[in-house]
């Protein structure tokens, strides 16, 4: 599939399966089987399933961490083969370095690789997006002085400083409380809608998937299959008061993607599709 713009798809997995050496059992682990899906480029797609169907394995693919057994992954056209800044994760518990400032877990990436940013505009493009994830007046804290939202702004904002082609988001608002993650999903929907960022995020949560998402991959247990693809085809801004719950689809697409994951959380038998 591509874009309505004619263009091709960013990233595209082609029958994919992946998994894991168990050195101590001598056995292979399969995580992953027969994925075959695309992402375009703008595209926000998120993937939910039970726990253990192999979400993060694919994020991990996607960022070259993981290496396919069988089938393709290609970014841009060309086959995956490691790391690069062109794809930046954001984790769950945060990983950001205590002894840091927020200024300057922002710009650990700039450290890490050789990105041809001089230090000046790395300091420009830090601060704006310090700014734009709400942290402004922020920069010289410390992490222990910042409450777990604010810490999490801080993941995304050192993920998004690369201005890299695909953000890999794995269950980023997972720890936090209901109001701050309602808080951090707003902003998140206006930084993607002005930077038309392509995101491949993980949730346990259908709302929140309903709240983000251009496309929902429902995945099977493990080993993990595409059991559906859901468009959720709701204008954005999405939440804004009562856009979202009062919305005509609303129900529906929260009961049907409900019945799916039930299903798998439930490990009812899939048809190998
Ligand atoms: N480093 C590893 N070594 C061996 N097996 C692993 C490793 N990482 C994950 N697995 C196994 O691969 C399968 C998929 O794991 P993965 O972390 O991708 O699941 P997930 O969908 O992200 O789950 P969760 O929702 O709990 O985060 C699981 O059975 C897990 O035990
Ligand atoms: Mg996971």
């Amino acid at each position: 599939m591509s874009s309505g713009d004619g263009k091709p798809p960013l990233i595209v997995a082609e029958n994919l399966t992946c998994g894991y050496e168990l050195e101590r059992e001598r056995k292979l682990l399969t995580a992953l089987t027969g994925i075959s899906l695309t992402v375009d480029e703008g595209e926000f797609l998120v993937l939910v399933g039970p726990s253990g169907c192999g979400k993060t394995t694919f994020i991990n693919v996607v960022a070259g961490i993981i290496k396919p057994w069988e089938g393709t992954i290609t970014f841009d056209g060309k086959p995956i083969v490691g790391t690069g800044s062109d794809r930046a994760m954001v984790f769950q518990d945060y990983a950001i370095l205590p002894w840091r400032t927020v200024e300057q877990n922002v710009l650990l990436p700039f450290e890490l690789r050789d990105l041809n940013v001089s230090k000046e505009e790395a300091k420009q493009r830090a601060h704006k997006i310090i700014d734009d994830v709400g942290l402004a007046g922020f920069e010289n804290s410390f992490p222990h002085e910042l409450s777990g939202g604010m810490k999490q702004r801080v993941g995304i904002a050192r993920a998004m400083v690369t201005q890299p082609r695909v953000l890999l988001a794995d269950e980023p608002f997972g720890a936090l409380d209901a109001m701050t993650r309602e808080v951090l999903q707003r902003q998140l929907e206006t930084l993607v809608m002005e930077s038309k960022q392509t995101v491949i995020f993980i949730t346990h949560s259908i709302d929140e998937a309903i709240a983000l998402g251009d496309r929902i991959a429902v995945i099977s247990n493990r080993p993990g299959r595409i059991r559906e693809i859901v468009s959720v085809d709701m204008d954005r801004p999405r939440l804004a008061e009562g856009e979202l719950t009062g919305h005509p689809d609303y129900g529906k697409l929260r009961e049907h993607l409900w019945d799916l994951v039930k299903d798998e959380a439930l490990g009812a038998k899939v048809d190998a599709a």
